[in-house]
């Protein structure tokens, strides 16, 4: 079972988005795929056109047990919902003393019988983001061709390293340049930047896309909104660069 967050504390970048259309895009594949929304927004739900029922804060609080919070989105692909509940849970994990980086691992522990457990996260370093570091063991980071994004990343990594001296193991799969805009020379030069600096870690780009805003309006996957979109393709392709391995 491989666990992966998408993760990066700016906003807008397209974590939900990302989240959402390589779990489908993995589900297609025929692999057993879990979405976590660990974001107070609780957007995944949404995208999907699934109603949220109990949820992670449920879980996490002992109010539901993991039978109950796995829903059924599609073939194959399955979400626990998050939504402002999560910020009751955000509350105990500070009022705990002990070990308060593993409550969301504690309340995920028995999770089994999938390929893949994907965590959509928050645009912001909580305590519910740290602990959904101490729980994933990869971490897939999309940056959106804007410059103070560029720069939002040092910082962001920073804090991750300082996680991976408590976590071995931890590792930063990937970059994901977001919004790639080809015909704009902001994206050649981010672009650019990115691969100055991260030669190892970087991904192929998801291209602006249109189609991928309209779809979660649909409550659908960008595979069933735009199957020929460059969304789609930019989305599979992430999919199975994913799935090849670690
Ligand atoms: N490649 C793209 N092209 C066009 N719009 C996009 C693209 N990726 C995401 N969006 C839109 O941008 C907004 C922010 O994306 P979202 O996934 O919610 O970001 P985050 O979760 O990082 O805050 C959403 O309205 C989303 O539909
Ligand atoms: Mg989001």
């Amino acid at each position: 079972m491989r666990k992966i967050a998408f993760t990066n504390a700016k906003g807008g970048v397209a974590k939900t988005t990302t989240c959402v259309n390589v779990g489908a895009g993995l589900a297609l594949a025929g692999y057993r795929t879990l979405l976590v929304d660990c974001d107070t927004q609780g957007q995944i739900t949404k995208s999907l056109g699934i109603r949220a029922g109990e949820g992670l804060a449920d879980l996490v609080q002992g109010d539901a047990g993991l039978d109950d919070v796995q829903i059924e989105a599609r073939e194959n692909l399955f979400v626990i919902s998050g939504g402002g509940t999560l910020s009751g849970v955000k509350r105990m994990i500070s009022r705990r003393d002990m070990r308060s980086e593993l409550v969301l691992s504690e309340a995920l522990e028995d999770l089994r019988g999938y390929d893949f457990v994907l965590l959509d996260t928050a645009p912001s370093w909580d305590v519910l983001s740290v602990n959904c570091l101490f729980y994933v063991d990869e971490i897939l980071i999309p940056v959106s061709m804007e410059v103070l994004a560029l720069q939002g990343i040092g910082d962001f990594l920073g804090r991750v390293n300082e996680v991976q001296q408590y976590r071995e193991g931890l590792l930063i799969k990937g970059i994901i340049p977001t919004f790639y805009d080809g015909r704009v020379k902001k994206s050649a030069e981010i672009m650019e930047q990115l691969e100055r600096h991260f030669p190892d870690a970087l991904w192929p780009a998801v291209r602006y896309n249109t189609r991928l805003s309209e779809a979660p309006g649909f409550g659908q996957h960008i595979f069933e909104y735009a199957r020929r979109s460059n969304g789609a393709a930019d989305y599979a392709r992430l999919a199975q660069r994913l799935a090849k391995g670690r």
